[in-house]
């Protein structure tokens, strides 16, 4: 009750008003930086290695204690994790929440696999939550966002799909329903390139070996497994497609499950990397703000921006936290991830997922 009062004062107009221009939150981290009043920040409180098999790239599971701003989140939501790289520059990309949907101010895990990001700077956070923060790193969050969740009322038979990192939400699914003890049936299949390299191998193999309803298939490719198809899917999971899934993993899978889905309104899905489809070349791709204009080469026009010496906010790259969202003031776009195209003047943009379609204006 004390805390929440506290809370409220810290947000009141009359705080706001007198730590103008710079905001409560800006005091409140110097005394403790766990003391917040808008943002959420968190602190690494355990990281956990899921794979480190020779040649492949590490995955750790990384546990974060969050300011008590953290509203919690629903399985299969993501945050975006931000890191000060100096200078007054942030670095941010988006993650899975991968434990149990969890409430205010608890804590939070995170399962990352490190890879090289060609637009990181000055480091890749992957690498960097997973090589170089230690237990009591601290972090910036996001509140969790997303509507890749499952329902409150779980249909009785449900299925999951994921490929490699793909899996991190899927996860918190099953891992949400075995708590609120969910009496249905799941059946999750899962693609991996090999045994070794099967992200929460070992829980995984006691779910299985309990049961409980849930049907897994863990389909190792290096190993011979088949790829997805729809004579699989029937094989495996008769009259799949009237049953709710959902689907994450990278472009190929989910166009996989997409093809095999074509036609029912079964399938929900959220990529791990957007497609990499490249828009119609041709035009010219003006930024209005700095007086920059380029021929339009079909790239999204964030890729276009960077290419052209520019440095827009951007998180994600996938469409889904909006950090790079822009106006553009005139021309067509199409959105990669959906097909769409629009051409209303003055709208809002996530430049990460647009492609111009002739000429272009935005304001960067
Ligand atoms: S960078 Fe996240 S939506 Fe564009």
């Amino acid at each position: 009750m004390a805390l929440d009062l506290g809370g409220r004062i810290l947000r009141s107009r009359t705080v706001a008003a007198l730590a103008s221009p710079h905001g409560i939150d800006r005091y409140l981290t110097q005394i403790n930086p766990m003391l917040a009043a808008h943002e959420v920040r968190a602190r690494i409180t355990d990281i956990h290695p899921e794979v480190s098999a020779p040649g492949a790239p590490r995955v750790a599971t990384v546990t974060l204690q969050p300011t008590s701003t953290w509203r919690g989140h629903r399985a299969g939501q993501h945050v975006s994790v931000g890191i000060d790289t100096g200078e007054g520059r942030r670095t941010t990309r988006v993650f899975t929440v991968s434990n149990t949907e969890g409430k205010a101010g608890e804590p939070l895990t995170i399962t990352v696999r490190a890879h090289d990001d060609e637009h990181a700077t000055p480091y890749s956070i992957s690498k960097y939550l997973t090589e170089r923060a230690t237990v009591g790193t601290l972090v910036h969050l996001s509140q969790a966002e997303g509507d890749f969740v499952l329902p409150d009322r779980v249909p009785e038979h449900i299925v999951l799909i994921s490929g490699g990192s793909g899996i991190t939400p899927v996860m918190s699914m099953l891992r949400s329903l075995q708590r609120r003890t969910h009496r249905g049936k799941v059946t999750f299949l899962h693609w991996a390139p090999s045994a070794d390299r099967q992200i929460f191998a070992e829980e995984l193999a006691e779910i299985r070996h309990q049961g409980h309803g849930v049907d897994l298939h863990l389909l190792h490719t290096g190993d011979g497994a088949p790829y997805l198809s729809p004579a699989l899917l029937s094989k495996l999971v008769p009259g799949y497609r009237d049953l709710p899934t959902w689907a994450c993993g990278p472009a190929s899978l989910i166009e996989a499950a997409q093809a095999a889905y074509a036609g029912t309104e079964s399938l929900k899905v959220e990529y791990f990397k957007p497609p990499k489809t490249a828009g119609v070349a041709g035009g010219e791709m003006e930024f209005a703000r700095t007086g920059t204009t380029v021929a339009n080469d079909g790239a999204t026009i964030l890729d276009q921006a960077e290419a052209a010496g520019l440095t827009p906010e951007s998180g994600c790259r996938m469409g889904i936290c909006f950090s790079c969202t822009t106006n553009k003031s005139s021309g067509r776009v199409r959105n990669i991830l959906t097909g769409e195209t629009s051409e209303l003047p003055d709208e809002q943009i996530r430049i990460c997922v647009s492609t111009p379609e002739g000429d272009c204006s935005v304001d960067l």
